[in-house]
């Protein structure tokens, strides 16, 4: 089969099109998916770049989100059928492993995914979409809804929210009616975010956003004199974490999911004890997550942000666009 292929870490170059890598070979519980999208994140970066104290086997096929048709199914596999319309949760708890990073993913014709992680996909959601949603708009849906509860009295400010968990994050914070002020690097993305909805949009790039919030929304002060935001979206890490725990209001909440920029920041603990600030992690998505999304998206109460589609033989330009930060939500695949 067609497959993009990683041989080695490394940085662009290490993706290579391969027209003759094996079929996968369906076991007895699995099924053979033929691939009809698959979105890049960016951790197809952090998996070719190579992550501390994440071992790859070579060659591998990144892509972890993945939607397609079933064309082969195991003998014990039960409750499922050949052209049956299906999303990859690419967790796979039962072999330990990543589809996309410790397991060949989507980046191919063909994928092999144990029947545990078929997801039906319901009538009217595209493979396209479906595609986008587990990694980016599943760990949104977690870190937004299920461990930072947001609800229409919060002010949020989402920094990265052009990206895919970005996106995702602004998406949901506007369902739950919040206000919500976004952070981008550019001016075209600051005014396509405020075409999604949000409120108010502003740079990041000098470090200073705190100083914005405190326009908007005054200085966060002791009782009786409290500014800032409710709650920041940062998984950026890096030089935006202590200007992120200087927006935050009096017992706000900091939600982080990632770090783009550098997972071992500076911080400055004095923000946190001052002003009884909550710091709370959230890591991947539930089963319900990815459900509830696509019923949203049926229901029209939801579109994921859709940059690109590529064919397959351009997927290491596509990860290219999202390292160089010129993408506006996902960039899918189309093999
Ligand atoms: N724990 C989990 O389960 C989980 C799941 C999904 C993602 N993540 C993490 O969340 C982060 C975002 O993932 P994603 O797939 O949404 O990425 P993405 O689509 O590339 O979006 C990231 C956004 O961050 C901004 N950014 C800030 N600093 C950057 C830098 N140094 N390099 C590149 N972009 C930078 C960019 O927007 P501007 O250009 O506007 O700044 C970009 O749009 C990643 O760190 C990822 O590993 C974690």
């Amino acid at each position: 089969m067609k497959a993009i292929v990683l041989n080695g870490h490394g940085g662009a170059d290490a993706l290579v099109y391969d027209e003759n890598f094996p079929d996968p070979k369906c076991g007895e519980n699995d099924a053979i998916i033929r691939v009809k999208a698959t979105s890049l994140n960016y951790h197809d970066i952090f998996t070719r770049n190579g992550m501390p104290g994440i071992k790859i086997q070579m060659p591998m096929i990144c892509g972890l989100d993945v939607a397609g048709e079933i064309v082969e199914l195991g003998s014990k596999v039960s409750g499922w059928d050949l052209g049956d319309r299906v999303l990859i949760d690419p967790r796979n708890r039962v072999a330990g492993g990543l589809v996309g990073e410790t397991i060949h993913g989507g980046l191919a014709e063909y994928c092999r995914v144990a029947d545990h992680q078929l997801v039906k996909i319901p009538e009217g959601v595209s493979y396209d979409q479906a595609s986008s949603l587990p990694v980016a708009y599943g760990t949104a849906h977690r870190m937004m809804v299920t461990i930072g509860k947001i609800t229409e009295s919060d002010k949020v400010l989402i920094l990265g929210a052009s990206g895919g968990v970005g996106t995702g994050a602004l998406l949901l914070a506007k369902m739950a009616g919040a206000e919500v002020v976004v952070c981008a690097s550019s001016e075209e993305k600051m005014d396509k975010l405020k075409e999604l909805g949000a409120d108010h949009a502003m740079t990041y790039m000098d470090n200073q956003f705190h100083k914005g919030v405190y326009e908007l929304y005054g200085k966060p002060g002791r009782r009786g004199f409290e500014g800032g935001v409710n709650m920041v979206v940062n998984f950026t890490g890096g030089e935006t974490w202590v200007p992120s725990l200087r927006a935050l209001k009096r017992g706000g909440r900091l939600v982080t999911c990632g770090a783009t920029a550098g997972f071992d920041p500076k911080t400055d603990i004095r923000f946190i004890w001052t002003f009884e600030l909550q710091l709370l992690g959230s890591n991947s998505w539930e089963r319900e997550d990815l459900t509830q999304l696509m019923d949203y998206i049926q229901a029209r109460k939801m579109e994921p942000v859709i940059d690109k589609t590529l064919p397959l033989k351009e997927a290491a330009e596509g990860i290219r666009l999202i390292e160089d930060r010129e993408v506006f939500g996902k960039v899918i695949i189309n093999p």
